[in-house]
């Protein structure tokens, strides 16, 4: 069996990303590929706990560092919980966000410091980082309107979906220029279009995953 593999599906709330790894895994699930599918902030019984003190509107602006240290207290124990054991059983998994969140909302959207995030990211993970990411791009008012839509007659805003356009769009920069950085790990999947077009770019990003795809 292949090395398993840890792949993050990251952009803008709104992008689709999370639509595309449920569809995803309907096909990995139907060729037979073994995964754990999982996200962040959560992915634990007490990662939940936490998701739900970052999301929750009552604290109104909540300072970037404190965003900083709930998400990665919530990404280590996923990691140590979930994440490691599942690549141990020889499972990929597929993981929606992880620190390049942090990266493109802490830092890119609350201007917290970069070697300052480095830090806490050293001490929470080691700097781990994902084998593959899918950054589903698209502008900041698209995904939006997107968002509004999906939610419709469901829940309500959470205390980000409440950020004006220029956090979203500093966000989107700097989710853009973390793939210009690493382009040997990021898929950068346009997903302004349709979903039929998306969804192809994320089968051919995930093409060597299926049985008999070769090393
Ligand atoms: P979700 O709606 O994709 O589950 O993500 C929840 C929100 O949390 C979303 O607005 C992005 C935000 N977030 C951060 O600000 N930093 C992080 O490190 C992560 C993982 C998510």
């Amino acid at each position: 069996m292949a090395r398993p593999l840890f792949i993050t599906f990251e952009g803008l709330d709104g992008s689709g990303k999370s639509s595309h790894l449920r569809r995803t895994e309907e096909w990995l699930a139907a060729a037979g590929v073994v995964f754990a599918r999982t996200h962040e902030p959560g992915g634990t019984p007490l990662g939940e706990a936490i998701r739900g003190v970052f999301l929750d509107k009552r604290w109104g602006a909540v300072d970037g560092t404190v965003e900083l240290l709930l998400v990665f207290a919530s990404r280590r124990q996923h990691l140590v919980e979930v994440i490691d054991p599942a690549l141990a059983r020889g499972e990929h998994v597929l993981c929606d966000r992880f620190t390049d969140s942090t990266l493109a909302y802490q830092g890119a959207g609350r201007g917290v410091p970069r070697p300052l995030i480095d830090q806490v990211d050293q001490l929470a993970t080691g700097l781990r980082r994902p084998d593959r990411t899918l950054l589903f791009d698209l502008p900041p008012e698209v995904a939006r309107e997107r968002g509004q839509r999906d939610r419709h007659g469901k829940t309500g805003t959470d205390r980000l979906d409440d950020e004006a356009l220029g956090f979203y769009r500093r966000v989107r920069e700097g989710f853009l220029s973390l793939a210009q950085a690493e382009p040997g790990r990021f898929v950068v999947i346009d997903s302004s279009g349709p979903a039929e077009h998306t969804e192809n770019a994320v089968r051919r990003a995930l093409a060597d995953l299926l049985p008999g795809a070769g090393p």
